[in-house]
């Protein structure tokens, strides 16, 4: 018992959903320790050399968009996969010391979540990035795979489960059976892609232009993937493009909506053809089970009932659509059969 527990101290093993938009750690024994923004504000070393990190997550989301000329805040994942190889660096060995409040002895064993179209250059980019931030053994496992886990669907059993995980870079599809892979498609295509349309609509419609996070805030408080429920106004703030001066607008659901139109239609077209490629004994599990849903970017009201209206399947939600990639790479921490067996070689 003693010994277990003496133990315990030293192997604090990690899972990682290193996203486009957040980063999670969760740590065994312990739980999900972290939930921030994959977001680094550097400035310019004093030496003039190199960077250094000023702020990590939440405090340097702040940043974005408001930063004087010295110091540059930084989203280093891109589209899913790493952009900026040092700066993630820097943002993992934040995140795992954190999670580890100060041993800077400890080695654990990590397992990363990974977008499944990953190149065998970008898998050794985050082993790298992993390792050198502290990392004993790195597994990486399939985002889909481990949201599956997360989710409560059983990745083992031969029957097809679909996910589609909606996150801020990428939108994931993936038909899962017998612990593999059997289908999958995944598009440049998220939550991010959202924020874009709506900063075009707003430049088109209103001679307007409006930041990343406003673009995101607009989103989340009226964005809506159809015009069929109860329309809601904003008040945005932007500036104006002909004048140069700040301006006020108010949008309505409706405008946020008709902005959002192209994404949505190619997420849902990326599950058409994910099910076109699925085998029909996957296919016929599907009908009886539904798709579930995960990631932030699948929150956007009325989506469901999209997806339900273009497929004819039924549409399940994960019970917390961001922590689920996370929680289902815990899991696996805990099973080392289970991990060994979706891990990627
Ligand atoms: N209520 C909401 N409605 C619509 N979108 C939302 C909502 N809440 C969060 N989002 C969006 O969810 C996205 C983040 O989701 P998530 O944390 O799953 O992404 P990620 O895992 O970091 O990205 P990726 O998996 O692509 O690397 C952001 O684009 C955010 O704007
Ligand atoms: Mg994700």
């Amino acid at each position: 018992m003693i010994f277990d527990a003496v133990a315990g101290i030293f192997s604090h093993d990690l899972a990682v959903d290193l996203g486009t938009a957040n980063t999670l750690v969760y740590v065994r024994d312990k739980g999900l320790v972290c939930s921030e923004p994959s977001v680094v504000a550097v400035t310019a070393d004093s030496n003039g050399r190199g960077e250094r990190v000023l702020a990590v997550g939440h405090e340097a989301k702040e940043m974005l968009g408001r930063t004087p000329g010295a110091i540059r805040a930084v989203r280093p994942i891109k589209d899913g996969v790493i952009a900026d190889f040092e700066i993630t660096e820097a943002m993992l060995r934040y995140f795992i010391r954190r999670a580890h409040n100060r041993a800077k002895l400890v080695r654990p064993r990590t397992v990363i979540c990974v977008p499944p179209c990953i190149t065998s250059v970008e898998k050794r980019a985050v082993r790298e990035s992993a390792l050198s931030a502290g990392a004993r053994e790195v597994y990486l496992i399939e985002e889909p795979m481990a949201a599956a886990i997360g989710a409560g669907l059983d990745v083992t059993a031969p029957t097809g489960n679909m996910v589609v995980d909606i996150g801020g870079g990428t939108t994931d599809v993936a038909v899962i059976s017998l612990s593999g892979i059997v289908a999958s498609r995944s598009i440049r295509c998220g939550g991010d892609t959202m924020d874009e349309a709506i900063i075009n609509y707003v430049k088109r419609k209103y001679n307007m232009l409006v930041g990343e996070r406003t673009a995101e805030e607009i989103k989340i408080k009226i964005g809506s993937a159809s015009t069929e429920c109860k329309s809601e106004d904003m008040e945005i703030k932007g500036r104006d493009l002909v004048a140069g001066i700040p301006k006020v607008v108010v949008a309505t659901s409706d405008e946020i909506s008709e902005a959002l139109i192209e994404p949505i239609h190619a997420i849902v077209e990326t599950v058409h053809l994910t099910l076109e490629q699925t085998p029909p004994e996957l296919a016929a599990d599907i009908v009886d089970r539904g798709i579930m849903l995960v990631g932030g970017g699948s929150l956007l009201r009325d989506f469901d009932r999209v997806l339900r209206n273009e497929t004819k399947l039924p549409i399940l939600r994960s019970e917390d659509p961001f922590t689920a990639v996370v929680h289902g790479a815990g899991e696996a921490l805990k099973d080392l059969a289970l991990l060994k067996d979706v891990a990627l070689t």
